[in-house]
């Protein structure tokens, strides 16, 4: 079982290691075939990133010829850069991003955003399908 959970790991490119080694409040992420259990916070950023990003930066968050693949350019980024960002959005000759720190749908959940684009960037979460690993103590969805 756990050999083959790590074999899925490997053809996706997820780094078990790296989890492992990361700071303790890195949030839990197990992954298999092309779906990964994540921390609720993840599959929240997830979802809402899908639903709200992606259009222009890809549902990998690799980008797209219009707008930066995030994975890359968060490198130097830290939680309080990335919600300046989102804040600020972006105004561009050729590109722009509608700032987001009074849109409903997004400013409620820069920091899940932060926690599934962080993971995304440090090679703990591949580009998968996530699903909310059930919250300890209780029943799963
Ligand atoms: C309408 C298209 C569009 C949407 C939707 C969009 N972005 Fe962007 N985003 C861009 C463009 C274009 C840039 C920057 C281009 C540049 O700097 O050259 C950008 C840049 C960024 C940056 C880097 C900013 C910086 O200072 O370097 C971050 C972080 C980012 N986007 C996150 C997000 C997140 C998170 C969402 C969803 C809430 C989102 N974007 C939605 C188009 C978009």
């Amino acid at each position: 079982m756990l050999r083959s959970l790590v074999a899925f790991c490997a053809a996706l490119g997820c780094q078990a290691g790296a989890a492992q080694s990361s700071s303790a409040a890195a949030p839990r992420i197990e992954c298999a075939a092309d779906v990964c259990r994540a921390a609720v916070p993840v599959y929240i950023g997830w979802r809402v990133f899908e639903a709200q990003c992606a259009t222009c930066h890809a549902a990998d968050a690799r980008g797209s010829s219009y707008a930066p693949d995030l994975t890359q350019r968060l490198r130097d980024f830290d939680q309080r850069r990335f919600f300046a960002a989102l804040d600020n959005g972006y105004l561009g000759a050729q590109s722009s991003m509608p700032p987001r720190g009074r849109d409903p749908n997004v400013a409620p959940y820069y920091e899940e955003l932060w926690a599934f684009l962080a993971a995304r960037r440090d090679g703990r979460l591949p580009a998968a399908r996530v699903e909310p690993l059930a919250v300890e103590g209780r029943a799963g969805p």
